[in-house]
């Protein structure tokens, strides 16, 4: 693989934070890659042009890392478009829905599934994600758990095994049963292929007790936890995330007083999920509190066929800029440098010295374009461990 130096950048988002700005904004930067890492981060006027080195002119436009995206459910068969067009006619969003797609998903073959999950990490890559966590959950068997995350692993690191969703239809009268097979033998089946445990903490899904017993379990069997909490109404899963050391907690859409005063002492990220209210209707997070009180905020997409089918890190900017108060730099940091904290990663989210070269080159003259041109395809080249993806 030949050294690329990216030079003449305009802007460069670097993430290594200097006071005021967390964004460690240079201008007339230029960056070169090597060996699927960055070798050096530097002053255009510096950069030492070896004779093999490959030369990307960015002509003053922006650079930024590449996306963490640390929430997506693609690994799933069918589609819920018509329960969509239902929300929009005024039918609440209640997660019942999920049960539709377990139904599909189990219907659908390993070939079909992987083909459509190839077809999600194009999209990603194509909008600038280089980095993508990927959730089981719409398998729930042991048998269908077990091919979700052997398909997930084919394509990412970061699998998060997610058989504690909901209590499946034939599981309904007997939910205990449920539980004990998820920490049993579905957990068994899942650990060698995945690297979190994550479980869905609320009404209707699984109980704080319910969902200790799951992480409990998955932390013993070599994992790492993290909760969805908090997302349809206020609950115990943020307290639940803080108590079991998750990496993060996510939705976080009705908070207390005491989750963000308890969030902000503690080393759990909160992942804000914007896609899911634009999707549902529900009220946004109040984003601008958490970061203010001191909360590590990280943005992802949640990409699923229910409550939020994008799997578009721009839009989720936009979002964060225009409904969540959240400053383009804070929603740029959040949706890399954040989705990187969220997954315990200290080798992506940022451009330095050392990092993985996953890159984003935009069409545009800076990151706040993200936001200001929401819907825009901005995103111009891209790069993963060096390696061109667009
Ligand atoms: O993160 N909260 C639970 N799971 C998904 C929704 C899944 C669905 O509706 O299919 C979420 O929003
Ligand atoms: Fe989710």
């Amino acid at each position: 693989m030949t050294a690329t130096l990216i030079t003449g950048i305009g802007e460069l988002t670097t993430n290594v934070g200097a006071a005021g700005d967390p964004c460690g904004t240079r201008h007339d930067a230029a960056v070169l890659m090597d060996g699927g890492r960055i070798e050096w981060v530097g002053s255009a006027a510096d950069a030492a042009v070896g004779a093999s080195v490959q030369i990307v002119d960015a002509r003053g436009r922006a650079v930024i890392p590449g996306f963490v995206d640390s929430h997506t459910h693609v690994a799933f068969g069918g589609d819920r478009a018509d329960e969509f067009e239902a929300r929009m006619a005024g039918t609440p969003y209640a997660a019942g829905g999920i049960r539709r797609t377990v139904a599909a998903t189990r219907a659908t073959s390993d070939h079909e599934l992987r083909e459509r999950i190839a077809g999600f990490v194009r999209e990603m890559n194509e909008q600038g994600t280089t980095s993508i966590e990927m959730k089981t959950g719409y398998g729930l068997t042991v048998a269908d758990e077990a091919r979700l995350v052997r398909l997930a692993a084919e394509v990412t690191p970061e699998v998060t095994f997610l058989g504690a969703h909901v209590v499946p239809a034939e599981y309904a009268d007997r939910r205990e049963e449920y539980v004990e097979l998820v920490c049993g033998p579905m957990l068994a089946a899942c650990a060698p292929h995945s690297r979190w445990i994550d479980v869905f903490c609320e009404r209707g899904a699984f109980t704080v007790e319910e969902s200790r017993r799951v992480l409990t379990a998955g932390i013993a069997a070599g994992l790492m936890p993290r909760v969805h909490g908090n997302q349809l109404g206020h609950g115990d899963g943020v307290r639940l995330a803080i108590e079991m050391g998750a990496a993060s907690v996510d939705h976080c859409t009705y908070l207390d007083d005491t989750d963000v005063a308890a969030l902000a002492r503690s080393g759990t990220v909160a992942t804000l999920l914007p896609g899911v209210e634009f999707s549902t209707g529900q009220p946004y997070p109040d984003a601008r509190r958490l970061i203010d009180e001191g909360v590590t905020v990280a943005l992802a997409s949640d990409c699923n066929p229910g409550s939020s089918f994008t799997s578009s890190m721009p839009f989720m900017i936009a979002l964060a800029v225009r409904e969540m108060r959240m400053t383009t730099a804070e929603a740029v940091w959040a949706a890399t440098a954040g989705g990187a904290r969220a997954l315990r990663r200290d080798d992506i989210g940022a451009i330095a010295p050392g990092m993985r070269a996953d890159l984003v080159l935009l069409a545009a003259p800076s990151r706040v374009h993200l936001a200001y041109r929401p819907g825009v395809p901005l995103v111009e080249r891209v790069w993963k461990d060096g390696v061109p993806l667009s």
